[in-house]
């Protein structure tokens, strides 16, 4: 089992009180889904996937990682965690805008401690990889939002993580720039084993999806989509 969520409650300090966003959440999720997360506005998705991408470690319950329990890790622990583990791809694509194409793709396997000069070649397969492999030495703003998306997914990849984290990737795009994004996605999961926890509000989205999860209030609920 790549992820089990066991029990997690998750409450956000309102004022003197606590606000309860996830309320008792039993997950799993297996090497090689593609997991669809959907639910209302407000309802608990992205705290529940910055839980599951080690982004927030103030949750009551607990997470194990390929069975490993990662509740108790500090904080750096947790972020070293994050790069080995873990890509994310975002609305609106965190990148940093006064680096280029090809540093933005790099900066991960610097954290990772790779030195610069052994990096190029990989950073020039992840552009290729996500059919950028022209743009790398433009910088985010001379770029489409299509095109962003690409360069965050091909950082998301750079470090072959475990999984991918999507929150809402093609939530600003049109119809066509949006099925461009999921091919790149749905591509990995089925030829490189890749796995992606994706948040999205569209429902045309899920045919890309072999689960889904639903998030009311914060109460979670998976099932299947897919033989
Ligand atoms: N940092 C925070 N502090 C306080 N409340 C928060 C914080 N982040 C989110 N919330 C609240 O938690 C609930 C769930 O938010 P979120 O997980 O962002 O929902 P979704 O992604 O489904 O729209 C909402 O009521 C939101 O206002
Ligand atoms: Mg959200």
């Amino acid at each position: 089992m790549l992820i089990e969520l066991q029990n997690i409650d998750k409450y956000y300090p309102v004022g003197r009180e606590k606000l309860q966003v996830l309320h008792g959440v039993n997950l799993q999720i297996e090497q090689g889904e593609f997991v669809g997360i959907m639910g209302p506005s407000g309802s608990g998705k992205s705290t529940l996937v910055n839980i599951l991408g080690f982004l927030d470690s103030k949750y009551e319950g607990k997470y194990l990682f390929e069975g490993h329990s990662v509740s108790g890790l500090s904080d750096s622990e947790l972020s070293h965690m994050r790069n080995r583990t873990v890509g994310f791809v975002f609305q609106d694509f965190h990148l940093i805008d006064a680096a280029t194409v090809f540093e933005n793709v790099q900066m991960p396997l610097l954290y990772a401690g790779i030195p610069s000069k052994k990096t190029a070649g990989a950073v020039a397969q992840a552009l290729e990889r996500v059919g950028i492999g022209d743009k790398s030495k433009q910088r985010p703003n001379q770029l489409s939002g299509g095109q962003k998306q690409r360069v965050a997914i091909a950082r998301a990849l750079i470090n072959q993580p475990r999984f991918i984290i999507a929150d809402e990737p093609t939530g600003a795009m049109d119809t066509k720039t949006s099925a461009s994004i999921m091919e790149i996605l749905s591509d990995l999961n089925k030829n490189e084993q890749v796995t992606v926890v994706m948040v999205t509000h569209d429902p045309t989205l899920l045919k890309y999806c072999t689960h889904q999860i639903k998030v009311v209030d914060g109460v979670v609920q998976k099932g299947t989509l897919k033989p």
